[in-house]
């Protein structure tokens, strides 16, 4: 079963260890890093490379077979975004961005925008189109990405661009945990350890419109936060143990460390889950307590119908997405520090064209 190569090591980036450059602001308005010519065929987007940043000019992709090429009005932010662009043993994540390689490539998995150009043989979308879309490939950072129809669906009204942006990665991996991996169903019992990042407002959201009971983690500031989305208990994690408080729960979703994925084993049910996208205990132990524990995986429901879903229930004002911060592109370095520095409320983004 391939795993996503998200839950990769932490890496700290130094301010001093990343340069931003800004090559040329309008798109044309300079020889493309690619070689392309100039007006249309290159956009500006950053660029990772043997540990640096930059904003510069590249060839614009096309939109080959099945795909759309999607004009980004905002990009997500999301951890494995800078976790990948470490390029190390532990992250090799980016496509392209290994050592050996160096080859400059465009961070970014997630984001909204709005149609330009429709490639052969896909159906259900036409220029001008406002969607939110997924890209395994990364590549959001950039005024334009290529992305599969597969992995896209329609931006609903009611949603803001910038809200649009932080839909779908987070909720992709909390879906393929809760539903693919543990089968949730309305009625169970679910924890959200780490409730108000990314990943976990979405989970406590998924739950609550399947049916569930939610319980989740955070500081104190984000009790509210998260009784808004539907947890019916909120543990200060700061303040209290949440394995001295729960027993027999149904499913666990661990979003912060494998440290907490280790004491969430005692509160599983026995047959219960314990499914994390950050690492998970020896499976040995997760047998001696007969609990399920699995990771994020590539299978499951697929891509377009998680994102409908969403996007359906975000129009009916039952999914929202907090966006805490907006960065500008050329502050792609702040919006990790910030990433990093790991109380991200929701989702923060990084506008692009607006
Ligand atoms: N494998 C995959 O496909 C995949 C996909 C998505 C994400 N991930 C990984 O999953 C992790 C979470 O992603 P994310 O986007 O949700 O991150 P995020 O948005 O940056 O998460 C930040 C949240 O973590 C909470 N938090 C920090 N320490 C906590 C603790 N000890 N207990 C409870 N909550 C705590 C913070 O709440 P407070 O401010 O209240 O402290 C904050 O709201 C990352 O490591 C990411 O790389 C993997």
């Amino acid at each position: 079963m391939a795993i996503l190569n998200d839950n990769l090591a932490p890496m700290r980036i130094h301010p001093l260890s990343v340069i931003v450059l800004l090559v040329a602001w309008s798109v044309g308005a300079a020889g493309s890093a690619a070689g392309a010519a100039g007006g249309d065929s290159t956009m500006r987007a950053a660029l990772v490379s043997a540990g640096k940043i930059q904003i510069g000019d590249v060839a614009r992709p096309v939109a080959g077979p099945g795909q759309v090429l999607v004009n980004i009005r905002y990009a997500g932010v999301n951890p494995g975004d800078w976790k990948a662009a470490g390029g190390s043993a532990e992250a090799p994540a980016m496509p392209g961005a290994s050592a050996a390689v160096n080859v400059p490539v465009i961070p970014g998995v997630d984001g909204a925008g709005v149609i330009a150009a429709v490639g052969q043989g896909v159906t259900g979308y036409r220029i001008g189109d406002a969607v939110i879309l997924w890209s395994q490939a990364r590549g959001t950072y950039a005024q334009y990405v290529a992305v599969p129809a597969a992995t896209i669906t329609l931006k609903p009204a009611r949603l803001s661009f910038a809200e649009a942006a932080g839909v779908a990665h987070a909720s992709l991996a909390a879906w393929n945990l809760l539903i693919d991996q543990a089968r949730l169903r309305s009625g169970q019992t679910l924890l959200v350890l780490g409730g108000a990042g990314g990943v976990g407002s979405a989970a406590v959201q998924i739950a609550t419109n399947r049916g569930a009971h939610v319980i989740a983690t955070a500081s104190a500031r984000n009790a509210d936060y998260l009784k808004a989305l539907g947890a019916s208990t909120v543990i200060d994690y700061s303040a209290q143990h949440f394995e001295d408080q729960l027993r027999n729960i149904d499913i666990a979703l661990d979003t912060v460390d494998v440290d907490i994925a280790y004491r969430a084993l005692a509160v599983v049910r026995r047959g219960g889950y314990l499914v994390s996208s950050v690492g998970l205990p020896l499976a040995a132990q997760c047998a001696a307590r007969e609990v399920v524990c699995s990771g994020r995986t590539q299978t499951g429901t697929p891509i377009r119908l998680v994102l409908k879903q969403v996007a359906d229930w975000s129009q009916a004002g039952i999914f929202r997405v907090n966006i805490d911060q907006t960065f500008e592109l050329t502050e792609v370095l702040k919006a990790w520090q910030y990433s990093q520095a790991g109380h991200t409320r929701g989702k923060s983004v990084i506008r692009i064209n607006d």
